[in-house]
């Protein structure tokens, strides 16, 4: 079991009371695990820019599956990257656009190069890579 430490933080009134404030909106119960998210937050964001380390995140993209080429280009990107990309989800969500959702495990700079040649691809109508962590360095 992972030993808790307690600790004080001193904070001026107004910061606390405008944190507690974003807290109760969000949905949190109590402070202490909105610091340990705010904590875990800024140690993925790390992992991300910073230290070299396997990380993992999501990539989404919505495309129309009838432009001309996109779907074997899109097909084709994604095997040249097999080795990173470990899951994907593809849903039709209505007669012409797809919804692709690739689940995505590496070094940060290639998880994010393979974000960018997905989206800027022509003819991919929205996308966005979402970075999470393979949760090793975060407890
Ligand atoms: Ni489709």
């Amino acid at each position: 079991m992972i030993e808790s430490i307690r600790f004080g933080i001193s904070m001026d009134r107004k910061l606390l009371k405008e944190f507690d404030r974003l807290i109760e909106h969000m949905g949190y119960t109590n402070r202490s695990e909105a610091i340990r998210d705010l904590i875990r937050e800024r140690l993925i964001q790390e992992e991300w820019e910073v230290t070299r380390q396997e990380t993992a995140g999501t990539i989404t993209i919505v495309y129309s599956h009838e432009t001309r080429e996109l779907t074997e280009t899109l097909t084709a990107l994604q095997h040249s990257y097999f080795k990173h990309i470990i899951s994907t989800m593809h849903v039709h969500l209505d007669e012409h656009n797809c919804l692709e959702v690739l689940i995505v495990k590496g070094r940060a700079n290639i998880l994010k190069k393979i974000a960018d040649r997905l989206l800027s691809t022509r003819g991919v109508k929205h996308g966005k890579l979402t970075t999470t962590t393979t949760g090793k360095a975060v407890s």
